[in-house]
């Protein structure tokens, strides 16, 4: 069964690159970004300070932040307690809190599990942090995405123009390289290159040469393990 780990930095292009090739490959793409963000979602709804771990656990623990993920058309869609939230997660406010609770070890062990539940039944790529690392350990194929800090804060402006919304480089520039700290530098499950994972580093790449770098590596992983299959 297809069984793709992709972790990398934030801006590094790894929702819109997962999507593509988990789409050309015919299998699900589970972005696990956005279940954090619903958990934050659930946490501020519920009018609990996130810089509160004890208090964010307990409303875990006593199932008050239940995420599930469905799929329509390919395109998932993240619920917290049953409502659909894949619009309002994408706020920055909800960015914000996700990345604060998703140092408490109660938060991730929640959402580990219901990742590897997931995994377990579907052939599925899944993107986020700690893929490679914890949740996915063994996935025969693991791919670290990258850019550098200002290729990725130039991609992030270029959006926000796009969208008509005013953006400062150097501001940006600054964004990315915070939450670099906060994601690479946290006590619990900090992103970091699995030893097995295979660096594509797209600071110079198009979309497309990426999308195809990653099928390469996909192709040629399960062309050897099928390869070792017929040996043995
Ligand atoms: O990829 P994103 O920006 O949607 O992720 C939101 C936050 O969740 C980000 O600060 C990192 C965190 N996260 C995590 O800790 N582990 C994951 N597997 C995915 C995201």
């Amino acid at each position: 069964m297809l069984c793709i780990a992709m972790d990398g930095p934030v801006g590094a292009g790894k929702s819109t690159i997962a999507d593509e090739v988990a789409r050309r490959l015919g299998i699900l793409h589970l972005d696990t970004g956005a279940m954090y963000r619903a958990v934050g979602l659930a946490v501020l709804d519920a009018g609990v300070n996130p810089q509160d771990e004890a208090a964010v656990t307990a409303l875990c623990r006593r199932g008050g932040a239940q995420v599930d993920v469905a799929y329509e058309n390919g395109a998932q869609k993240t619920l917290v307690n049953g409502e659909d939230v894949s619009v309002r997660i994408r706020t920055q406010e909800a960015g914000s809190c996700a990345s604060v609770i998703s140092r408490y070890a109660g938060v991730r062990q929640m959402l580990v599990e219901r990742q590897r539940g997931i995994a377990r039944h579907t052939p599925v790529l899944m993107d986020g942090r700690d893929i490679g690392t914890v949740v996915l350990r063994d996935a025969p194929v693991k791919i670290y995405l990258t850019a550098s800090a200002q290729e990725r804060a130039m991609r992030r402006m270029k959006q926000l123009k796009e969208k008509g919304q005013a953006a400062d480089y150097d501001e940006i520039l600054r964004e990315v390289n915070a939450r670099d700290a906060q994601d690479m530098n946290r006590a619990v499950d900090p992103l970091r290159q699995a030893e097995d994972a295979v660096l594509v580093d797209s600071s110079d790449m198009t979309f497309e040469e990426t999308v195809q770098r990653i099928i390469d590596v996909v192709e040629e992983k399960y062309a050897g393990a099928e390869h070792a299959d017929h040996k043995g």
